[in-house]
């Protein structure tokens, strides 16, 4: 059968400053199938097992909950997957399906095998979800029809097919839901050598010219993120064909970067103005979420999604049971000396 991506037309990255073009550009560099899918190999196997099993039985695959930081390709998996099932697949988001009525019309056009992808699947509403507990366990749909004394019940049969779910946070799904998958799995963030074969990989699609040690300095500032690698690769090009002659050599790609302001550990003004709200007004910290969002001008969900796991993965801050903490590698990164207690 032949896999098909089918859009409803919703937005399909969490990510808020992801742009119609990049998501386009991410769609050319989408690896389609497992021996293109480079990095998350623990993922890989426990997928491929589940597939092969479910093949060879004739199933549809289990649920699949897959969440952790944005960018790192819960939505490529997704696609991965229904290409390895020789499945079709359907794209969505939690907060695109605004009523329950929306659910059973995408639900009751599915055929048997299909892949639903929900993304953001934490933002479903309460009422939407509450149709998707019996639609996932029993592949039956409870609707109401009418209201009142004169309001009855119908069960329909659905279709014999998978939700992928994918969100940056597990915990704010409620535990009902969360039940319903038979696989969880967390995305992990790449090493350096994964996200340069990346970003060779990428260049190679579009046919430009990287030297190897550029590929290693773009790799070590794309914070361990592929989607990021793929964007500064696409703005370092654009430098390169204004200021050379569009091949990325180390000197090219260190320029960009700088004109980026983007340092060497990858990170970007508003990782270094919130490190630096820490250290300035509360000496380092431990200090809350939401008193670092209202210092930095930041939302508390753009410092939880985007801004924090890459610096707790890199080791520049710490959660504590009192709030966040920057640590001593960040201040020798930032070249400030830590306050001493008094
Ligand atoms: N492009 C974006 N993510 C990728 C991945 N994990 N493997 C290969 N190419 C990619």
């Amino acid at each position: 059968m032949i896999d098909r991506i089918v859009s409803t037309g919703i937005d399909e990255g969490p990510d808020p400053v992801v742009t119609e073009q990049e998501q386009e550009l991410e769609n050319t560099l989408r690896p389609k199938d497992f021996a293109n899918y480079i990095g998350q190999d623990r993922l890989k196997q426990n997928l491929q097992l589940a597939i092969e099993a479910a093949k060879k039985r004739g199933e549809p695959l289990d649920h699949v909950l897959l969440y952790g930081p944005p960018g790192l390709g819960k939505t490529t998996m997704a696609s991965v997957i229904a290409h390895e099932m020789g499945a079709q697949i359907r794209i969505t988001s939690g907060p695109a399906i605004e009523r329950a009525g929306d659910l059973a019309s995408l639900l009751t056009n599915l055929q048997d095998g299909d892949i639903l992808f929900i993304d953001e699947i934490h933002r479903l509403h309460r009422t939407v979800e509450e149709v998707l507990y019996s639609a996932m366990e029993d592949f039956k749909l409870d609707i109401m029809i009418g209201k009142g004394p004169s309001a009855r019940s119908l069960r329909l049969d659905l279709p014999k097919f998978t939700i992928i779910g994918a969100t940056t946070r597990t915990g704010a799904l409620s535990a009902p839901l969360r039940d319903r998958f038979g696989m969880i799995h967390r995305l992990e963030f790449y090493n350096h050598d994964q996200i340069g074969q990346i970003i060779e990989r990428a260049a190679d699609i579009l046919g430009v010219k990287i030297h190897q040690e550029a590929a290693g300095e773009l790799a070590k500032r794309s914070r361990l993120t592929p989607r990021i690698a793929n964007r500064l690769l696409k703005r370092v090009r654009d430098y390169a064909d204004v200021n050379g002659d569009g091949i990325i050599d180390s000197v090219i790609s260190r320029q960009a970067l700088a004109l980026l302001d983007i340092d060497d550990l990858g990170l970007d003004p508003a990782d270094r103005i919130m490190l630096m709200a820490i250290i300035d007004n509360y000496k380092g910290g431990p200090v809350g979420v939401e008193t670092i969002a209202a210092l930095t001008a930041e939302e508390r969900t753009t410092i939880e999604d985007f801004i924090e796991p890459y610096l707790m993965q890199i080791g520049l801050i710490e959660r504590t049971p009192r709030g966040r903490k920057v640590t001593p590698k960040a201040y020798s990164h930032l070249k400030r000396t830590p306050v001493a207690e008094a």
